[in-house]
């Protein structure tokens, strides 16, 4: 049996066309998903039931014919797991109480953490037995510092004070949270690949909100203990690492941590990542997000760019950030036929 296009590229190999996939593939800017969330009720609710999860993974590829799905799920269900409450607001995004001190912290472990998400771990069961035979299943999850952010700022954050506050002022406890974190997403990561995960991705969204010392400390360091854990424990399953922002880091995050891929940030440049990172690892991108909202022959242009430079070494067709909800669906199946028409 051939190897699946998209785990092909991912050890290595160049092939005649890349294999594709869009990072949040699964989302608002499809009808079918909108119609299926509204029946589901809240996005925590789609996300813990195994059959609209399901679903809304098949979307997309139903209509692109993508390479590999991602199961449909949210980074944040690592703190839930954790027995943090969470909560996602309509038109705001995640809301948990902030996380301030040690004694927070002494709520939250990893006991409860395997039941709590079952669910998940079922979904990403079903999807294996679903998917065609020649598509991949990507499982994943926050990377430590990310999920930690939100942990800490209770949601989003504009300029990471309350985390900087707790990194800087009390790092023994800010050491404990990202232990914590690492010992629950190894455990949950290495439930999904027994379930069917055929390869993963580490989104660590907001690597580029630290200083050097700090990005070793925060962002590599527990990268690299992630992987070495899966691939001690699960050799031969790739992961694919995403810290966007990490500008000229980019190198050393993927000699340190042993990632098997690297997904590029919109802000990489491709001559810059074809010679400096491709010879190391597989690299992953980076379609600007809004190129795809555009469309026309911006969008076009850019695609093919991307292709020319990379296309010729071992890659992986992608955005450099989610799928925004204003994206046209047409412009997307444009983005497929034109990566599917391409040759090496
Ligand atoms: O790629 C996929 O299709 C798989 C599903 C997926 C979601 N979130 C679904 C989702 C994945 C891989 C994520 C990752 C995620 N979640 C990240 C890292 C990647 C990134 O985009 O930066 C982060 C930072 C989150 C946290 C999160 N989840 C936020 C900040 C929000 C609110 C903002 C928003 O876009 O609404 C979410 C909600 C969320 N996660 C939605 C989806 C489809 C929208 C929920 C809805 O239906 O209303």
């Amino acid at each position: 049996m051939t190897a699946k296009p998209f785990l092909r590229a991912l050890a290595g190999e160049t092939l005649d066309r890349p294999p594709f996939w869009l990072m949040r593939q699964a989302g608002r800017y499809l009808p079918e998903y909108r119609a299926l969330r509204a029946e589901a009720g809240s996005f925590l609710d789609l996300c813990y039931a195994p059959d609209f999860a399901t679903e809304v993974t098949l979307q997309p590829l139903r209509r692109y014919h993508m390479d590999a799905a991602i199961l449909f799920s949210d980074i944040l269900v690592i703190p839930h797991g954790l027995g943090q409450p969470l909560s996602f607001r309509e038109g705001e995004g995640p809301a948990l109480p902030p996380i301030g001190s040690a004694r927070d912290l002494d709520g939250l472990n990893t006991e409860g953490l395997l039941d709590r998400l079952a669910p998940v771990v079922r979904t990403v069961r079903q999807l294996s037995k679903a998917l065609p035979p020649e598509t991949a299943l990507i499982g994943f999850a926050g990377a430590p510092w990310t999920v930690a952010t939100y942990m800490v700022e209770g949601g989003g954050s504009r300029d990471f004070a309350r985390i900087k506050q707790l990194m800087w002022s009390d790092p023994e406890t800010f050491k404990r949270l990202i232990d914590l974190v690492v010992e629950a997403t190894a455990t949950y990561l290495i439930a999904q690949i027994d379930a069917g995960a055929e390869a993963l991705q580490l989104f660590d969204t907001w690597a580029g909100a630290l200083p050097e010392e700090d990005f070793r400390q925060w962002v590599i360091a527990p990268t690299r203990a992630l992987v070495a854990r899966i691939h001690r424990d699960r050799p031969g399953v790739p992961v694919i690492g995403f810290p966007r922002g990490a500008g000229v880091l980019y190198r050393d995050y993927v000699i340190e941590t042993g990632v098997n891929g690297v997904s590029l940030d919109i802000t990489v440049p491709l001559d810059w990542a074809a010679k400096e990172l491709q010879p190391l690892c597989t690299v992953q991108g980076n379609l600007d997000p809004l190129l795809l909202v555009a469309g026309g022959e911006a969008m076009d242009r850019a695609i093919d760019r991307i292709l020319a430079v990379l296309g010729r070494g071992p890659f992986i067709f992608n955005l450099g950030h989610g799928i925004v909800p204003a994206t046209p669906p047409e412009h997307v199946a444009r983005l497929a036929e034109r990566i599917k028409a391409w040759r090496a």
